[in-house]
């Protein structure tokens, strides 16, 4: 049997992720190659998905669901199908429209969703002040991550039949979720900004940017396709880029989420069969 492991991964939770799952997956004897797509340059090339029995696919949730060039992309793929499974890292806050409606993206091109899961990762507005999952994931994530490697793999092979069952139904509409999606640059983050500091311009920022916003020669972002995920400012070797300050916003976000700050980070990732 051989796997493919996915991954979207702006600041690298999931990329973490996505390797103790790969490593999970090579110590029961598998072999897996592991294709990170977060560059669009590398979702350009495609993946051809032939050598494959089982596919994973690893991703943030950005506004509740898996982020937009990572739905569109889906939607280039024909699963023929293919078992698949998924996994989110998320960052404390609503996670179970993303389970659900990429589901439903797999579904629709022709894979076989056999497990879901969700792991806690530091949340990129950490960056501008956030206190949430500051030092997640961690060995207890890691932990959870085994077992769900094992039940994954074991539907995988077909030595557990059973496929990825009902999941919670989003309260909100798809045109709800786009609004939030919307949103993103207007109540909590503005764009990164280079402003007044110096930089090597090693180009990692343009080069690695998934939506082509970032201009590295003049550090100005395209305001029409940043997506706000935040992977130029948490990478840049130089610390050159930043937000603005969002410990403004942290309380506001706690109380919409009817949590607090040690409650939020009490949460353990989940897996879903
Ligand atoms: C633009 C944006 C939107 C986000 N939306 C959510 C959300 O709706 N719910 C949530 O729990 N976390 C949300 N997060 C937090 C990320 O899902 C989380 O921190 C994730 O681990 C980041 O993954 P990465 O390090 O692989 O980029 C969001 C992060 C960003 C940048
Ligand atoms: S990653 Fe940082 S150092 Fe490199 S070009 Fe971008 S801003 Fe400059
Ligand atoms: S410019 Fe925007 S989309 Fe590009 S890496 Fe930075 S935050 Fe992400």
């Amino acid at each position: 049997m051989k796997l493919a492991i996915i991954f979207f991964s702006p600041t690298g939770n999931t990329a973490k992720m996505a390797r103790e799952i790969k490593i999970n997956f090579e110590t029961m004897g598998v072999g897996v190659d592991g294709y990170d797509i977060t560059a669009r340059s590398d979702r350009e090339k495609g993946i051809d998905l032939g050598p494959y029995q089982g596919i994973v696919f690893g991703f943030p949730v950005h506004s509740l669901r898996a982020p937009k060039v990572v739905r569109e992309w889906l939607r280039t793929l024909e699963g023929h199908g293919k078992k698949a499974s998924l996994f989110f890292t998320y960052g404390g806050f609503t996670v179970h429209p993303a389970h659900h409606s990429t589901r439903q993206i797999l579904t629709e091109q022709n894979f076989t969703v056999v497990s879901s899961a969700e792991f806690p990762g530091a949340h990129p507005f950490n960056l501008g002040g956030w206190r949430a999952f500051t030092d997640r994931p961690n060995e207890s994530d890691f932990n959870r991550a085994q077992t769900y490697s094992q039940a994954t793999l074991n539907r995988f092979t077909g030595q557990d039949p059973g496929m990825l069952g009902d999941l919670e139904q989003s309260i909100y509409s798809g045109e709800q979720l786009d609004g939030f999606e919307a949103l993103r640059f207007k109540i909590i983050t503005q764009l990164p900004t280079r402003a007044g500091r110096e930089c090597r311009l090693c180009m990692a920022c343009e080069d690695t940017c998934p939506t082509g916003a970032m201009d590295a020669a003049t550090g100005r972002v395209d305001s029409r396709k940043c997506i706000a995920c935040l992977g130029c400012v948490a990478n840049c070797p130089d610390q050159a880029l930043s937000i603005n300050d969002t410990t403004p916003s942290w309380a506001f976000k706690l109380d919409l989420g009817k949590t607090t700050e040690q409650d939020l980070n009490r949460q353990q990732g989940k897996i879903y069969l």
